[in-house]
C-alpha cells in the first residue's frame, strides 16, 4: 500500500477518487473542515450521525453513500473519542480501524485529518500515527492461498492500493511517516517469521533469515552444532537431540552508540523452539500446531535488531537467539537425564516439555559471560500458566531489577503491549532442588508455573540487571485487534524498540 501527505482543504478533498474518510470526536464535533463539507452537502452528514446514533466514540464508523452536491460516492466517518484524550495510539487504533473498512471498498482513499481543537496530537503527527495505524492493520500472511490467487486474478476483489492523508505540514507528516514505516518493517519481519509454518522455518533456515540484518549494519554470527557442543552448551543442545535439524545459536551485533562513554551493551535474548511437540514428555494433539510459534521469542530479538538498526538508534546492542525443535525419537533425551549447562550447573530434566528454559539457560549465561552487557531481556513463550494467570492481554513480566521493570512497564504502556509484573523469592526457587543435580527443570507441585519458570533462568543471569518477558500468551492473536490482524502480534518489537529510545540512547 502507497501512502501520500497532501494539504488539507475540501477542494482537493472533493477532487480526490475513491472514499472520502472525515475524523470525528466525541458529541458529533466535526472539525472546520468536516463543518464545511456538512453545509456543502446540505447537512448529510449531521442528519447521518443522528440517524444512526454515530456519536464519534473512538474507533465508531458512518458510511455514507453519495452525500448530494460534492460528486463524492461515499464518505467514511471515523470517531476519535474525546478531543482531550487523543493520543498516538488512538490515533493508531483509527488508522486501522479505516484500513479495514478502506479496504473493502476500493483502490483509493483519502483521509481528511481534521481533528478539533484542544485535541493533543493534530496535523502532521496525527497523519502520521494513523497512517502507521493503517499499515499495521494491513498485514496479511497469505502467501501459501494459490487458490485466492487465482481466483483473484479473474474477478479482482477491492483492496486498498493508495491512502492520502490530508492534514497540515504535509512534508513533516510524511518524514514522521517514513520513521514509523520502518518500524512497521520491522514487525512485519517478525510477523512473517511467526507466521511460517515449521516445515519451512526450522533452526538453520531461520538462522538463514537473520542474514538478512546484515544490510541494515548488523553483523550476524551463526554458531553451527560443533561449536555449540565446543563451547559446553549441553542444556540446549540436550533439547535438540531429537530432532533431524539441529541446533543453531545465532548472535546479531549492531553497534550505534558511536564513542559514547558506557559502550557496553543491551542485550536481547530470544527463546527459538522452531516446533515444540514437547518432546519425550509430549503434548496432545489438540492446538498442537500452534507450537510452531514456540520461536515467537528470537522472532521479537530479530525484529528489535532490524527496528534498532534500521533507524540508526544511538546503542549498542546484542540480539542472541537460541534455535531448535523439540521432538520425540530415538535419539531424543529422556525424562531423567541430566545435562551439564555451559554454566557448569547440572540439570535434571523431568520433564522435556519444560524446553525453553533449558534453551534460554545456555544462551542468557553466553550472553553475559562473552559481553558483559549492561543488563539483559529475554523473550519467550514459556509457560501455558501465564496464560492461566493474564489471559492474552498482558505479557508476564519478571525482574530482579526494579528500574529495569518499570522502565519495560512504561514503554509497554506507551506503545499498547502491556505487561504485568510477577513476584520472584527464594520461596519458589525451592521448587526446582532435586537431590540427582544442581536443579531440576520443573517444579515439584507447588504451582506458580511461570514463577517457578523465571526462578530457573534466574540461575543463569549471574546478577546482571534482568528481565524476562512471558510472552505465550500474547506472542499470537486469534482476534483481531485494531492495529494487529488475527496471527503473529510481533509483541515486543515495538515495546523494546520504546524501551531503547527512551530509556537508552546516548
Ligand atoms: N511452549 C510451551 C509453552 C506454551 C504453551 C506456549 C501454550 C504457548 C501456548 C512450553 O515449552 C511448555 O511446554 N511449557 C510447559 C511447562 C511445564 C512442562 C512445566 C507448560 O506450560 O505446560
Ligand atoms: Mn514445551
Ligand atoms: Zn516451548
Amino acid at each position: 500500500m502507497k501512502f501520500s501527505f497532501a494539504k488539507p482543504s475540501l477542494s482537493s478533498a472533493l477532487g480526490k477518487p475513491g472514499i472520502l474518510a472525515v475524523t470525528v470526536a466525541t458529541d458529533r464535533s466535526l472539525g472546520a473542515l468536516g463543518q464545511e463539507l456538512d453545509q456543502k452537502t446540505g447537512g448529510a452528514l449531521a442528519r447521518a450521525m443522528a440517524a444512526a446514533r454515530f456519536t464519534g466514540k473512538k474507533d465508531e464508523t458512518l458510511t455514507l453513500l453519495a452525500p448530494s452536491g460534492v460528486g463524492l460516492e461515499r464518505v467514511l466517518l471515523v470517531g476519535v473519542g474525546k478531543a482531550e484524550e487523543i493520543t498516538d495510539l488512538t490515533l493508531q487504533s483509527v488508522g486501522g480501524t479505516l484500513f479495514v473498512t478502506l479496504d473493502k471498498a476500493g483502490d483509493e482513499a483519502s483521509v481528511l485529518v481534521d481533528l478539533p481543537e484542544g485535541a493533543a496530537l493534530t496535523g502532521a503527527a496525527a497523519a502520521a500515527e494513523i497512517a502507521f495505524g493503517a499499515r499495521l492493520r494491513s498485514y496479511k500472511f497469505d502467501k501459501y492461498k494459490t487458490n485466492d490467487k487465482k481466483a483473484e486474478k479473474k474477478e479482482p476483489k477491492p483492496s486498498l492500493g493508495k491512502l492520502t492523508l490530508l492534514a497540515d505540514g504535509a512534508d513533516e507528516a510524511k518524514k514522521a511517516f517514513a520513521k514509523l514505516d520502518t518500524l512497521a518493517d520491522a514487525v512485519f519481519f517478525t510477523r512473517d517469521l511467526v507466521s511460517e509454518p515449521a516445515n519451512v522455518i526450522y533452526p538453520e533456515s531461520l538462522a538463514d533469515r537473520t542474514k538478512a540484518l546484515e544490510d541494515l549494519g548488523v553483523e550476524v554470527e551463526i554458531l553451527e552444532p560443533k561449536k555449540l557442543r565446543k563451547l559446553g552448551m549441553g542444556a540446549l543442545l540436550g533439547v535438540a537431540q531429537g530432532s533431524a535439524h539441529e541446533a543453531r545459536v545465532v548472535v546479531m551485533r549492531y553497534n550505534g552508540n558511536g564513542d559514547g562513554e558506557d559502550q557496553r551493551p543491551l542485550a536481547f535474548i530470544g527463546k527459538g523452539v522452531t516446533f515444540d511437540t514437547g518432546g519425550i514428555s509430549i503434548k496432545g494433539a489438540a492446538g498442537m500446531e500452534d507450537m510452531k510459534w514456540d520461536m515467537g521469542g528470537s522472532a521479537t530479538v530479530i525484529g528489535t535488531m532490524h527496528a534498532l538498526a534500521a533507524r540508526k538508534a544511538k546503542v549498542n546492542a546484542v540480539g542472541i537467539v537460541g534455535l531448535v525443535e523439540n521432538m520425540p525419537s530415538g535419539t531424543a533425551q529422556r525424562p531423567g537425564d541430566i545435562v551439564t549447562s555451559l554454566s557448569g550447573q547440572t540439570i535434571e530434566v523431568i520433564n522435556t516439555d519444560a524446553e525453553g528454559r533449558l534453551v534460554l539457560a545456555d544462551c542468557l549465561w553466553y550472553a553475559q559471560d562473552v559481553f558483559k552487557p549492561k543488563l539483559m531481556i529475554d523473550l519467550a513463550t514459556l509457560t501455558g500458566a501465564i496464560i492461566v494467570a493474564l489471559g492474552h492481554e498482558h505479557a508476564g513480566l519478571f525482574a530482579n531489577n526494579d528500574e529495569l521493570a518499570q522502565n519495560l512497564t512504561a514503554a509497554g504502556l506507551k506503545v499498547g503491549q502491556p505487561l504485568w509484573r510477577l513476584p520472584m523469592n527464594d520461596a519458589y526457587d525451592k521448587e526446582i532442588e532435586t537431590p540427582a543435580a544442581d536443579m531440576k527443570n520443573v517444579g515439584s507441585g507447588g504451582g506458580a508455573g511461570s514463577i517457578v519458570g523465571a526462578q530457573f533462568l534466574k540461575r543463569f543471569v549471574n546478577d546482571v540487571p534482568w528481565a524476562h518477558i512471558d510472552i505465550a500468551g500474547v506472542a499470537w492473536a486469534k482476534k483481531d485487534g485494531a492495529t494487529v490482524p488475527k496471527g503473529a502480534s510481533a509483541f515486543g518489537v515495538r515495546l523494546l524498540d520504546r524501551f531503547v529510545a527512551d530509556f537508552h540512547e546516548v
